[in-house]
């Protein structure tokens, strides 16, 4: 299939585009968009024939399910069974946003979104082109981010291209997404709301207008995750990545020692920094590629830049990922999240070195 490739400037959205957009999506077709989080790949939520092209072109597994995307509250309503009334107060806040909420579902979502679930995540996304989009289609859309499955997530154009060109009809480029990471799924089902997935809302934020909220224990204890789409560890990058942990010092010495070690074994390093590390380890060693994530105080300007940076070191060819710990506090829970998963648990060594060497 040949892809179409439109560029749409986010502040005045071409029409002819969106129109082709939403003609695409009214006929069982599937389009990727930009929203503020990721792109996304969507399609007529409604419709399973175009639900299911979702999973074929991401050779998505058919048990994770779909958030929704509305263009306003009206849409919502035929989606679900009833809206909780902390759902409300967070609507008011969050929506438009990065905030996925999780309803008992209606009769009319079709399985296939929700993956055989009876809830359904449902998001009003915070960007002018998605909005326009779905209003114009007049549909709800069901849309994963617009990456090929295990891949990061794309918060660029040209990363869709990378991963579905030739797969869908067309892509809708509205520049770089702001946030970077995916919005924060939360279950308002029972009595106290569950974060199911960190995300571009914080637990802070959620605490601030609805009280008590906790993670699901899934997320970090060995149990299963409620989000079905949180068991899978690699969303990550074709290279290996290790997460070094602990405080300034002693993170800068456990990245070098490891740097110099796998250097010396010929294998390609990469790092990812603060701008703080960096200037501390600038004239100490020559990585084969690196990256600059932003300042360690500013995690959400952290976050809008890691899912990029993560496609920029498989381009540059390296074969390993050296990659610091950060605050776990704020947007920190979303970013730390993601590097664990990309990290698939290996932390401060890779799997075949025994710390214990590097010691001496
Ligand atoms: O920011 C975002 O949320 C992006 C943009 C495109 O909106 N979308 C996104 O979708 O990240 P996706 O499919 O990559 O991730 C959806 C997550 C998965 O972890 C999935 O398991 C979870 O939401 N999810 C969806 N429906 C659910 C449900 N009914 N119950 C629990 N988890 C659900
Ligand atoms: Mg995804």
């Amino acid at each position: 299939m040949e892809t179409e490739y439109i560029i749409v400037d986010p502040l005045k959205p071409d029409q002819n585009a969106l129109k082709k957009g939403a003609r695409l999506l009214q006929q069982g077709e599937v389009v990727a968009f930009p929203t503020e989080t990721v792109y996304g790949l969507g399609a007529n939520a409604l419709d399973v024939q175009a639900v299911k092209k979702i999973y074929l072109a991401k050779g998505r597994p058919s048990d994770n399910p779909l958030i929704v995307h509305v263009a306003d509250r009206e849409q919502l309503i035929p989606l679900v069974k009833e809206v909780p009334e902390k759902a409300y107060d967070l609507i008011d806040k969050f929506w438009p946003g990065p905030l996925t909420l999780i309803f008992p579902k209606s009769a009319l979502v079709p399985g296939e979104v929700t993956a055989g679930l009876d809830t359904v995540a449902v998001r009003m996304p915070k960007h002018p082109v998605a909005l326009a989009l779905i209003k114009e289609a007049n549909v709800p859309v069901a849309a994963p981010s617009a990456n090929a499955s295990g891949k990061p997530s794309p918060t660029e154009g040209k990363h869709v291209w990378a991963d579905l060109n030739g797969k869908i009809p067309l892509v809708l480029d509205g520049g770089a997404t702001k946030v970077g990471v995916e919005s924060t799924v939360l279950d308002v089902t029972g009595d106290l709301p569950l974060i199911l997935r960190p995300g571009g809302v914080t637990r802070e934020e959620l605490q601030s207008t609805i009280g008590p909220v906790e993670y699901d224990p899934g997320l970090t204890e060995k149990k299963v995750p409620r989000a079905p789409g949180m068991k899978y560890t690699h969303y990550s990058p074709e290279a290996d990545v290790v997460l070094i942990t602990g405080e300034a010092k002693e993170r800068k010495e456990k990245m070098k020692r490891l740097f110099l070690h796998l250097t010396q074994e010929g294998k390609k390093v990469a790092l990812l920094l603060s701008e703080e590390t960096q200037k501390e380890m600038t004239g100490q060693i020559v990585p084969y590629y690196q990256e600059v994530l932003g300042s360690r105080q500013d995690l959400s300007g952290i976050a809008h830049r890691l899912f990029s940076a993560f496609r920029n070191c498989d381009l540059s060819g390296a074969e390993i990922i050296l990659i610091e710990e950060f605050s776990h506090q704020g947007m920190g829970a979303a970013v730390m999240n993601r590097i664990r998963k990309a990290a698939g648990g290996v932390q401060d060594a890779p799997l075949t070195i025994d710390m214990g060497d590097l010691d001496d």
